[in-house]
């Protein structure tokens, strides 16, 4: 979802950009209007993210799903491993891409206990030479998510696809934090890497271009044509959420809106039930059952009929999840919540 303020402005500007006679997505990348655009972007993202100097925001195309392999390709060197914390469905697809470029290991994984949680700190096993230990900070799927990131005594590095920017990040923690736009952000095509400036001359260079993040860092992501369409987008929603009030509103925000959602399931007396363990639940992505399954087709699509599309869970897991981004305003969610409430007492 993007904010609607957004979506007006860039069709209103879309045909002809600020008097050039010709669309952004038209326009050189190598112009002065894309440039200013271009670094408007990175300064928004560090302003409003807390990127510390120490660290490059790179833009590259090819999503998460590309920073996956990116990733151990360009840390795993010298017979380092990474370590994974497989949540659900896309840490094990990080691992699994990983495990294509290096040498990578489960420190933990939830997966006999039905992905209903995160581990503690205490629970993760990390072996020596461990280069990172890498998290999925939400899972989109499953509904959970990290609000304690780990402590462990090595590097962290997160795939933050589902809550870019709904929540402060300990940067001293981290050496690599990545997500596609498409959740929080922008239209999909890009993926945001923050990446520390000082591994970059341990990171490894044998790679074709496109593939180092060293390449991207020192060109300012203009090593190539970077995608011009979702970098201008998303630059209007980071403007717009430091209208909001920045992240501490995001996050003010996605608390109400999931607390909200969550308490129709708490208190809906085993009606409905969250497959997530309280402290695990994620903010971006509630998940839930219908405790009789069989009600859950005519639930979805009452939501829809009822202005309320997309309540269906991801065909991997079924069930029902509402995914409350960013741009979701709160009477959208003041809706659903009266909406299961209603829904519940006519079942009854
Ligand atoms: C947590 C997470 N990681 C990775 C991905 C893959 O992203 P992309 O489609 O940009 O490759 C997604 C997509 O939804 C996701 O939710």
């Amino acid at each position: 979802m993007l904010p609607l303020a957004v979506l007006e402005e860039v069709q209103a500007e879309f045909v002809d950009y600020r008097g050039h006679g010709m669309s952004i997505v038209e326009l050189s990348h190598r112009s002065a209007s894309y440039g200013s655009v271009h670094r408007s972007a990175v300064d928004l993202l560090r302003e409003l993210f807390g990127v510390p100097e120490g660290f490059d925001v790179v833009f590259i195309q090819g999503g998460a799903t590309m920073q996956f392999g990116m990733l151990a390709m360009n840390l795993l060197t010298g017979g380092l491993n990474g370590a994974y914390v497989d949540t659900g469905a896309w840490a094990s697809k990080a691992l699994d891409d990983g495990s294509q470029h290096g040498d990578v290991y489960v420190a933990w994984s939830g997966r006999d206990i039905g992905y209903a949680r995160v581990p503690d700190s205490g629970e993760l096993t990390i072996r020596e030479n461990t280069r990172y230990l890498h998290v999925t900070s939400n899972e989109t799927i499953g509904g959970v998510q990290f609000r304690k990131w780990p402590d462990v005594p090595v590097p962290l590095v997160a795939d933050m696809s589902s809550d870019l920017m709904s929540r402060p990040i300990p940067w001293h923690r981290f050496d690599v934090v990545y997500g596609g736009v498409q959740k929080n952000l922008a239209p999909a095509g890009l993926a945001l890497v923050f990446v520390r400036r000082s591994i970059l001359e341990h990171t490894r260079h044998d790679l074709a271009s496109y593939f180092r993040y060293d390449v991207h860092a020192s060109k300012d992501s203009m090593h190539n044509t970077p995608p011009v369409f979702p970098i201008y987008v998303m630059e209007k929603v980071l403007r717009w959420m430091r209208d909001q009030g920045g992240l501490p509103a995001m996050e003010e925000a996605a608390d109400i809106r999931s607390g909200l959602i969550y308490q129709i399931i708490d208190e809906s007396g085993g009606f409905y039930v969250s497959p997530v363990e309280p402290a695990s639940r994620s903010k971006m992505n509630v998940v839930f059952r219908i405790a009789d399954h069989a009600l859950e087709p005519h639930f979805i699509a009452e939501a829809a009929a009822n202005g309320m599309p997309g309540l269906k869970g991801h065909r991997s897991v079924g069930g029902c999840r509402a995914s409350v981004y960013n741009a979701m305003p709160q009477a959208g969610v003041d809706a659903l919540c009266e909406f299961m409430a209603d829904f519940q007492r006519n079942a009854g």
